[in-house]
Order: C-alpha cells, then sequence, then structure tokens
C-alpha cells in the first residue's frame, strides 16, 4: 500500500530516526557528489499554490539529486478543485507521475488529494501543518546537540503551521516543548490535544516569553502573519511584539542554545537582526536540511 507524508506522526518515532539517520547519510553522499540515485526514471510533481524559495528548490534539487525529474506546477495551470475536481485531478496525475508534493491552504484538500491518488503524497505546506521543515529542524538539532530527546525548544509568536508541527513532533520524540504566544493566537486546539493525550513529551503553552524561553536549548520563531495572513500584519505584530527574539530575551536561554527560524523571516519583527545574524543563529543550516530530509522522505515513501 502507498503511503503518504502528511503530518509528522504518518512516521513513529523510529522511522522519523530513521529519516533523520538517511538524511545524514545522504549529506555526506551528497557533499562527495555521490548521492545515490534510487528515483531514476521517476518523476514527482511539485504544485504549488503559495509562493515559496526552500520548499520549492529543495524539492528540485533533491530529487534531481537522486536520479529523478521534478515537475513544477502552479495552480494557474490545474486549478485543483476548479477546472476538475480533487478526485479527478489525483487520478489523471498519478498515472502520469511516482509521487506528489504539494504546497496548500485547506488541509482538507491535501487529504482529499492523498485519499484519492494511488501514489504517495507529501505536504509542502498547508494553513495547518509544515511537517518538512520541522524534520528537517530536528534533523539540525540532532546534528548541532547530539539528540533531540530532552531538549528545552521554545517556540516564540504566532501558534501557526510551523507551531502545530511542533506541537507533532512531540507527540512521537520525547523533548520539552514550550510554545509562547498570545491568548488570540494559539496552535491548533486539536493537534495540541492529541500531542498532550500522546503523553511523549512535556508540553507548555504560556504567554509569558520569559518562560519559555527560560534554559532554552533551542529558541524558534517563525513571521508573525503566515502566507494567506499577510494583510493581519499589523494586528498580528500588535499581540505579537512581546514575544520578539532579541538580544535581551536570548540572554534568558541557555547560553550554548541554538536559534532557529524556517525562513523567510521579517527582520525587525520576531526576530531582531542582530540575533538572526549572531553566534547562536543556524538558520541557514536549517535551510540546507531541508533538502537531505526531503531525499530522505522522499526515499522512504516511493522506491
Ligand atoms: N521555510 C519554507 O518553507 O520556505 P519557503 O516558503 O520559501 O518554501
Ligand atoms: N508560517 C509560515 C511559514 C513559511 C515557510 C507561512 O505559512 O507563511
Amino acid at each position: 500500500m502507498k503511503k503518504d507524508f502528511l503530518a509528522i506522526p504518518d512516521f513513529t518515532g523510529s522511522e522519523i530516526d530513521d529519516t533523520f539517520r538517511l538524511a545524514r547519510q545522504l549529506k555526506e553522499k551528497t557533499k562527495k557528489a555521490e548521492c545515490p540515485k534510487p528515483l531514476a526514471g521517476k518523476t514527482i510533481a511539485l504544485i504549488f499554490h503559495k509562493p515559496s524559495l526552500r520548499t520549492r528548490v529543495s524539492f528540485e534539487v533533491g530529487v534531481a539529486q537522486l536520479g529523478g525529474t521534478a515537475l513544477y506546477i502552479t495552480d494557474k495551470e490545474i486549478q485543483l478543485g476548479v477546472r476538475e475536481s480533487i478526485h479527478d485531478a489525483a487520478k489523471v496525475l498519478s498515472r502520469y507521475v511516482d509521487g506528489i508534493m504539494i504546497r496548500t491552504f485547506a488541509q482538507s484538500a491535501l487529504e482529499e488529494l492523498a485519499r484519492f491518488a494511488d501514489v504517495p503524497v507529501i505536504n509542502g505546506l498547508t494553513d495547518l501543518l509544515h511537517p518538512c521543515q520541522v524534520m528537517g529542524d530536528m534533523l539540525t538539532i540532532v546534528e548541532k546537540k547530539g539528540k533531540i530527546e530532552g531538549m528545552k525548544v521554545a517556540y516564540l509568536g504566532d501558534g501557526n503551521n510551523v507551531a502545530n508541527s511542533w506541537l507533532n513532533a512531540a507527540s512521537r520524540l520525547p523533548f520539552d516543548l514550550r510554545i509562547a504566544t498570545s491568548p488570540d493566537t494559539p496552535p491548533d486546539g486539536e493537534v495540541l490535544a492529541r500531542a498532550r493525550k500522546a503523553g511523549i513529551s512535556q508540553i507548555t503553552i504560556t504567554d509569558d516569553p520569559l518562560k519559555a524561553i527560560s534554559g532554552a536549548d533551542v529558541v524558534y520563531t517563525d513571521v508573525w502573519a503566515s502566507m494567506g495572513q499577510k494583510h493581519l500584519a499589523e494586528a498580528r505584530a500588535e499581540l505579537l511584539r512581546k514575544f520578539q527574539v532579541n538580544e535581551g530575551l536570548l540572554r534568558h536561554a541557555h547560553p550554548d542554545c541554538i536559534v532557529m527560524h524556517c525562513l523567510p523571516a521579517d527582520r525587525g519583527q520576531e526576530i531582531t537582526a542582530l540575533v538572526m545574524d549572531g553566534p547562536h543563529s543556524v538558520v541557514f543550516d536549517q535551510a540546507e536540511n531541508r533538502l537531505h530530509i526531503q531525499k530522505a522522505i522522499l526515499i522512504k515513501l516511493i522506491h
């Protein structure tokens, strides 16, 4: 049976650890120009309903490094669910390609596509989740800190798709996740409830940035207004100003902490330029690791 990657809990804890191992091997081999080519002769469709730099380029380059062909498709052409039903588009695409990555708005549209597609579907970001991002981020933490288990991870800012994927990660691997956000910008209630029910990690949701960041090994932030919500940017900035990752707040984290951001960043808003370019920042390592973790995910789903 085909397997999809729509959310981090689609993988078990040990499958996630395996994916990290494979990604590290692929990274090492790619750096020596020895990347294996298990996707030779295969084609992966990359569908984008929202803009992208990292996701588009890392998937295109990753598929090429694995010997396959990537097909970049915007909604201008296929108009998923408008020109024809998601069902029919899924069935047709499955006759042409060996896998589909999609970045879209509603998680339900992604799930519908996956339900009807006969080939694996990968979530390249929805309004609800960004699983490839947080998989790459955890790989970066493993590289920098040796492990994710037991780490104190402080996420400061909007309770968005990235925060939700951190909650999903905490439902599979054991760490101490603190999300600091305003009462008006919480993470998704169902995702939070499932993560708590899993009973794997310590999970704190607070509106006190100091409580979240105290002694943190990882300090994480993301934009205050996500794609599709940019018209709310001003109101969001009012709500989230006190969660800005700046030099003052960072002094309360562990002295060896790493600072992470999925990018693109709004410098001067959720993170100051001094912190983003400072000695704790690993933001570009994170961006690089999208390439290697996604190759590992592709190999796990498509052989
Ligand atoms: N982090 C991330 O997904 O970046 P893009 O929106 O540029 O793909
Ligand atoms: N939360 C952001 C992540 C971008 C990679 C957004 O959805 O726009």
